[in-house]
Order: structure tokens, then sequence, then C-alpha cells
């Protein structure tokens, strides 16, 4: 059976895009997928200024967001990267095996790098220790997006390395399980939803808050009257519609839309109706969870608990094999 580990960082509130893109998935494969990790990646918040307070908050606001979403601390390890101090000690190791230039070629680095004007070592570093976080747990497969796959081969680069240098086939290659929603359209309708383009609905929005943001969406330009006919494929409610209503409903959408049998609003209410359903109680159990933080407390320290004890494993082998 495949090992699974997926990471994700504490940075603020969960959108529908990386509930969708990223954390709906988690809450499947915990089903397929007896042992999986899930892991709140606090470490690599921190090559960038930030304020102490906040990241305390985010942690603890993820860790909480994901529990509500579903992830299941029985049937998963969700855990808090900080937790296991492994993670840097293997980051370390590989650090030694890999080479400069080709983490000044990742395209996020060279991103990143060009906003600051001075570069932490730590921002480059940041896919070493991305490697580090999957092969501690010598995961086989690794739920990612797209934008994660350069980084990925970074990691299967440096399992083969080490596995050359040190004679054995102890680490395996990590293998990318490429999420089935790669990309959620913002609202406004012209570049994927991100929390940096301020065009997302939260997690965690009220029905009020939804319909507030629903409404003034964009949806396929060339529809500017209610008697235009418009074209599913190209707009983003349509898209919202696929993750949130019923199939029956969105092969109604698709005939209404392209008749103009509906106007844009009549096809957003309905949106609306979907999207509370299955985010209602997330955000139910989310305010359950704030009531009860000793649970979101308990859930990772079990997760960092069986974590830890993997991790320990590993890194008394990698050790030995290294004439450590
Ligand atoms: P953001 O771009 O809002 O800062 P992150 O980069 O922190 O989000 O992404 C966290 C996770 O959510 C990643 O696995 C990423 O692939 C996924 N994700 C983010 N935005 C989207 C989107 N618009 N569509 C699909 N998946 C997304
Ligand atoms: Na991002």
């Amino acid at each position: 059976m495949a090992r699974i580990f997926s990471g994700i960082q504490p940075s603020g509130e969960l959108h529908i895009g990386n509930y969708l893109g990223a954390v709906k998935n988690w809450v499947q494969l915990q089903e397929t997928h007896p042992g999986a990790l899930f892991c709140v990646v606090d470490y690599h918040a921190i090559t960038g200024a930030y304020d102490p307070a906040v990241l305390r908050a985010r942690r603890w606001g993820m860790a909480k967001s994901l529990l509500a979403a579903g992830i299941d601390p029985a049937k998963c390890a969700l855990f808090m990267q900080s937790d296991v101090p492994e993670h840097t000690e293997l980051s370390w190791i590989f650090t030694t095996l890999t080479p400069l230039g080709d983490l000044e070629r990742q395209t996020q680095f060279k991103d990143k790098s060009s906003k600051v004007e001075s570069i932490p070592a730590g921002l480059l570093m940041y896919p070493v220790l991305q490697s580090a976080d999957i092969l501690l747990y010598r995961a086989d497969s690794v739920p990612v997006g797209e934008d994660q796959i350069q980084h990925l081969e970074l990691a299967r680069d440096t399992a083969r390395k080490w596995n050359a240098k040190f004679g054995q086939e102890y680490f395996p290659e990590p293998k990318p399980l490429l999420t089935p929603t790669r990309r959620i359209m913002g609202l406004d309708g012209q570049s994927k939803m991100s929390k940096s383009l301020g065009n997302t609905i939260g997690l965690m929005e009220t029905d009020d808050e939804i319909w507030a943001k629903l409404r003034p969406a964009m949806t396929d330009p060339q529809r500017v009257r209610k008697t235009d006919v418009g074209r599913p494929e190209v707009c983003n409610i349509f898209q919202l519609h696929k993750a949130f209503s019923s199939a029956e409903t969105v092969a109604h959408v698709d005939a209404q839309c392209r008749t103009a049998g509906w106007g844009c609003m009549d096809c957003k209410k309905v949106l609306q109706e979907g999207m509370v359903q299955e985010l209602t109680p997330i955000r139910r159990r989310a305010e359950m969870l704030d009531t009860e933080p000793q649970r979101v407390l308990d859930a990772l320290a079990s997760g960092a608990e069986t974590a830890r004890g993997i991790a320990r494993e590993t890194m008394r082998e990698v050790r030995g094999y290294m004439g450590l």
C-alpha cells in the first residue's frame, strides 16, 4: 500500500480553491490510504518577514480548518512540522547532496527572490526541506497541484542520489498524485483563485458573505444582457457548479445558460444553495472546535506521536548508513 504524505502552509484562512484543489482530496485519500500523513508545514512559513503572533494563530486556524473539513485523526496523522524536529535534521543531510544550481533554477525561487532585497538562504533551501518532509516518511505518493511538480522532481533526484551514494534502495522515489481538481478560477474570472489576489471565497464564509461575493462575480464576458446566450465552458461560475452542484443540476445549468433560459443571477442563486449545503457543516464543525480547542490539540499530539515514531526510525537508519 502506497504511503501518502502531503503538506500545507499555515497561510491564513482556507479558501474554496484550497479546499477543492487540495483538502477535499486529502479527505478522500485518508479513506483509501490508511496511515496517510498530513502536515501543517510551519517551518516553510518563516522564510519571509512574519509576525509570531499571527503565525501562532494561523497554525491553529489551519489545524482547526483541516479537521472541520473532514480530516479525521483516527484515519490519518495530522501534525505540525515543527513538532517533528527530524524534518530539519534530514533537510541538513539533503543540503549536502543538492547542487546549488538546481535550487537557483527553481521557478518559485526565481519569482519570490526577485521580490525581496535580501534573499534568505532558507528561501533557496525551501525545496530541500520539502524533500525531507516527504522522504522522512519514505512516502511514495504525494498529492500535489501542478505548481509542485518541479519541487517533487527534486525530491526524486535527492532520493536517487542518496540511494546511489550510500548503496541502498532505502528511499522510494515519490510520485506525484495529481489532484483531480487542478485549478479553480477566482471570482474575477481572470486568474486562479488565490489569497494574494483577493479573488477568493473563504471556506468559513457565511451564506450572506458567499452571496455578497457571488453576486458581482465575473461570468462569461460575452454575456451582457440576460437574453444573450452563454458559454458555460468559459464561465468560472459554471466551474464552481461542477464542484458544488449535483450532476443533474450541472446539466440543467448548462442547458439554461446556452439557451439564455436563465440569467446569470438565477444560475448564481442555485450555486449558492449548493455551496451553502456543502460548506455549512464545515463551518459548524469549526465553530464547535472553537469551543473545544482541546480536540484540536489532541489530534495534533496524536498525529505528532505517529509521525515522530516513523521519523525517528528513519533517522536512526539514515545515520547508520551514513556513518553518523
Ligand atoms: P494561495 O495561492 O491562495 O496562497 P496556496 O498556494 O497556499 O494557496 O495553496 C495551498 C494548496 O491549495 C496547494 O495544494 C494548492 O495547489 C491548492 N490551491 C491553491 N489555489 C488553488 C486553486 N485556485 N485551484 C486549485 N487548487 C488550489
Ligand atoms: Na500560493
